[in-house]
């Protein structure tokens, strides 16, 4: 098995900054281009419904400006499905979405939406789209992604992530085992949500995760170091985990 592990960089809160104000600055193009000089293999953006950050025409821009894979990541809307198949990105995950909560607060319920999703990952992948589920590490989740074609599943580690002890250990344990299995029914799977410097080794050390997307701490760290030192470091505590 490969050992080789991408780093997506998630860019929502450079524009969520440049948003409070208005205007162009700081440009999340710009992020891209500092993400990919320090060892990033790939931009994730989350196009909202309400466009709290990422807008239309950073898409657009990422398109053509930037010299790496995007992830677009989307809830599963007839409006999204449409700005993808324009747009054709290397990858969209499918996220679910709630006006009012604050970030992306659990995973799709891929099992109990999949006659939604089944014509929607149909028609990405027929347009070259690699599609993920942004799913819990359950089995169940897991069981659905299988049945639906999913090539992809990113799992979600803010459970993992916000809690300690006895109870993080179990929830490593459950996104291991979501893991392996994925994989042994060929889907790649993919972690993210809630990972800090302080916590990505356990996640990164799991042999079958071949890609992990972090945003928000990256962003925060980069007002103290610069956004390519938090990239840099981050890739290295990833490399040395496998
Ligand atoms: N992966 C997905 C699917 C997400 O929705 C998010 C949050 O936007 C992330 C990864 C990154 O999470 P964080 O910003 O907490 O690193």
């Amino acid at each position: 098995m490969s050992r080789e592990l991408r780093l997506g960089v998630n860019i929502d809160h450079v524009a969520t900054i440049r948003n409070a104000r208005g205007g162009e600055h700081p440009d999340p193009v710009r992020a891209a281009h500092a993400a990919q000089a320090a060892g990033a293999d790939g931009i994730t953006a989350h196009l909202r419904e309400d466009r709290r950050h990422i807008t239309d025409r950073d898409i657009d821009r990422l398109m053509v400006e930037i010299g790496l894979p995007l992830n677009l990541e989307m809830a599963a809307t007839e409006e999204m499905l449409e700005i993808a198949l324009r747009h054709r990105p290397h990858a969209a995950c499918i996220v679910p979405e709630r006006r009012e909560e604050r970030t992306t607060e659990g995973g799709l319920d891929a099992d109990g939406h999949r006659e939604a999703l089944g014509p929607m990952i149909a028609r990405l992948s027929g347009d070259g789209i690699r599609v993920s589920l942004f799913i819990e590490p359950t089995e169940r989740q897991v069981a659905a992604a299988i049945e639906l074609g999913a090539p992809v599943v990113e799992f979600h580690t803010g459970r993992y992530a916000h809690r300690d002890g006895a109870a993080r250990t179990e929830e490593l344990k459950r996104i291991a085992d979501c893991a392996a299995l994925a994989a042994k029914n060929g889907i790649e799977p993919h972690a993210g949500h809630g990972l800090t410097f302080d916590n990505v080794v356990p996640v990164a050390a799991i042999p079958q995760i071949r890609e992990l997307n972090i945003g928000h701490f990256l962003v925060g760290e980069a007002l103290f170091t610069g956004l390519e030192q938090s990239v840099r470091k981050m890739r290295e505590l990833m490399d040395a985990a496998r």
